[in-house]
C-alpha cells in the first residue's frame, strides 16, 4: 500500500515540510512542498546568523507543516512516517526541526529517521526525473557544500570523491557579490548580471586544476580574492568598475571548474549519469556549460527545477521514501542532531 512520508528541513535559513506519497512500484510522488525562508532576516549581516535562523525555524515551523497539509489535502493522521535533516547544518537550527518531527513521530506513533541534508540534495531529482540509474555521479553546490559524490544507492551507498578545501561556491557567490556592492544572497544578482557581461573579459584563475592538485577537490577562495584584488584595483585608478564582466568572467571560471572536473570524475569512473544539485545549480551557466560538455562526453544531465535545488522539506520527504522503501532502521527516538554529519551516513 501506498505510503505518506512528512520531511522536515531546518538545517540552514529555510524551514521546510515536504509531503511525498511512496507507491509500491518505488516511485515517488511529490505532494507539497511549503518553505518559509528568513533569507531577509539575515541580508544585513551579508550571511546566516545562526541565531536568527533557529528563532526563525522555531516560528515558522508550525505553520509551514500546516500550510503542507492543506496544499496536499491531507491530515496529520494520513502520516505513515517522518523524516528530518539530522546534519550537517547549524546546531541550534537543526535543533528545532529534529525536536518538531520527535513531537510528530510520538503524537502519530509514527517511524521517524534522521537523514542527511546531503542526500536529500540529490534524492529530490526522483520528484522530477523518476528512479536514480545505479550508479551516478553528484555534483552538490550550495552555500555549505561544494562535493562530487559517487552515489550507488541513495538510501545508503554515497561515496566523496572531492570536496571544496576552502569556500563553498555559494559562499564565493556571496562574497563576489559583497565586494560587487550587489545584495545577498550572491548567486541570483551575479547571475543577471552576467547576462549583460563578457565572460572573456578578465582571466580569473581556475583553483585546485594544475597537475599536482586533488583531481576532485575545489577551492574558491584564490578566485575570491583575485576578484576583490582586480576590483580594488580598477577603483583605485579611478574607473567605474564592469560589474557586468567582473560577474560573467567570475561565473566563467566558477562553471569552468565545476564542470571539467565532474565530467572528469564522470569518466573515470564510468559513470553515465551526472546529477547537479544545491543552489548553485540555478545557476544558468553552470547547468548550460554542463549540457554542452555532457553532451560532448554523452553522460546524462540530470538537474532537479531550481525551487527543488533551493533547501526545502520535499527533498528530505523524497530521501526518506527512499529510505523507507530500502527497510533501513528506524532511527532512535534519543537520537540528536549531528551539525557535522559526514555524507556516507544516509540515514541515522
Ligand atoms: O542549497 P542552498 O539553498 O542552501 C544551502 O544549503 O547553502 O544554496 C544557497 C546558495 C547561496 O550561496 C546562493 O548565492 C546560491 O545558492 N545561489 C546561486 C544561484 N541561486 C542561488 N548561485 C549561483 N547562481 C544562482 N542562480
Ligand atoms: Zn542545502
Amino acid at each position: 500500500m501506498a505510503r505518506v512520508i512528512m520531511g522536515i528541513e531546518s538545517s540552514c535559513d529555510e524551514t521546510g515540510v515536504g509531503l511525498v506519497r511512496l507507491h509500491d512500484d518505488g516511485t515517488v510522488e511529490l505532494l507539497a512542498d511549503e518553505v518559509a525562508s528568513s533569507v531577509d532576516q539575515h541580508a544585513r549581516f551579508g550571511g546566516v546568523v545562526p541565531e536568527v535562523a533557529s528563532r526563525a525555524h522555531l516560528e515558522a515551523m508550525v505553520p509551514t507543516a500546516e500550510r503542507a497539509f492543506a496544499t496536499a489535502g491531507l491530515k496529520l493522521s494520513d502520516v505513515d512516517a517522518i523524516a528530518v535533516t539530522a546534519g550537517p547544518g547549524l546546531a541550534g537550527a537543526l535543533l528545532v526541526g529534529v525536536s518538531a518531527a520527535k513531537a510528530y513521530a510520538t503524537a502519530l506513533d509514527v517511524p521517524l529517521y534522521g537523514v542527511n541534508h546531503l542526500a536529500g540534495h540529490i534524492a529530490v531529482d526522483t520528484l522530477q526525473h523518476g528512479p536514480l540509474p545505479k550508479p551516478v555521479l553528484a555534483l552538490l553546490v550550495s552555500g555549505g557544500h561544494t562535493q562530487l559524490l559517487r552515489v550507488d544507492d541513495i538510501a545508503s551507498g554515497i561515496t566523496e570523491l572531492g570536496s571544496t578545501v576552502d569556500d563553498a561556491a555559494g559562499e564565493a557567490y556571496d562574497k563576489v557579490a559583497r565586494v560587487l556592492e550587489l545584495p545577498y544572497p550572491g548567486g541570483p544578482p551575479i547571475d543577471k548580471a552576467a547576462k549583460q557581461g563578457n565572460p572573456k573579459a578578465i582571466a580569473f584563475p581556475r583553483g585546485m586544476t594544475g597537475p599536482r592538485d586533488a583531481k576532485f577537490d575545489f577551492s574558491f577562495s584564490g578566485l575570491k580574492t583575485a576578484v576583490a584584488r582586480w576590483v580594488e584595483n580598477t577603483e583605485r585608478t579611478g574607473d567605474p568598475v564592469p560589474v557586468n564582466d567582473v560577474a560573467a568572467s567570475f561565473q566563467e571560471a566558477v562553471a569552468d571548474v565545476l564542470t571539467a572536473k565532474a565530467i572528469r570524475a564522470a569518466r573515470e569512473q564510468n559513470i553515465g549519469t551526472l546529477v547537479i544539485s544545491g543552489g548553485v545549480a540555478a545557476n544558468s551557466r553552470l547547468s548550460e556549460l554542463a549540457a554542452e560538455r555532457c553532451a560532448e562526453a554523452g553522460i546524462e544531465l540530470r538537474v532537479p527545477r531550481p525551487r527543488l535545488c533551493t533547501d526545502n522539506g520535499a527533498m528530505i520527504a523524497a530521501l526518506g521514501a527512499h529510505v523507507v522503501a530500502a527497510g533501513r532502521s528506524v532511527a532512535p527516538l534519543d537520537f540528536s542532531a549531528n551539525p557535522g554529519l559526514p555524507v556516507n551516513v544516509v540515514s541515522l
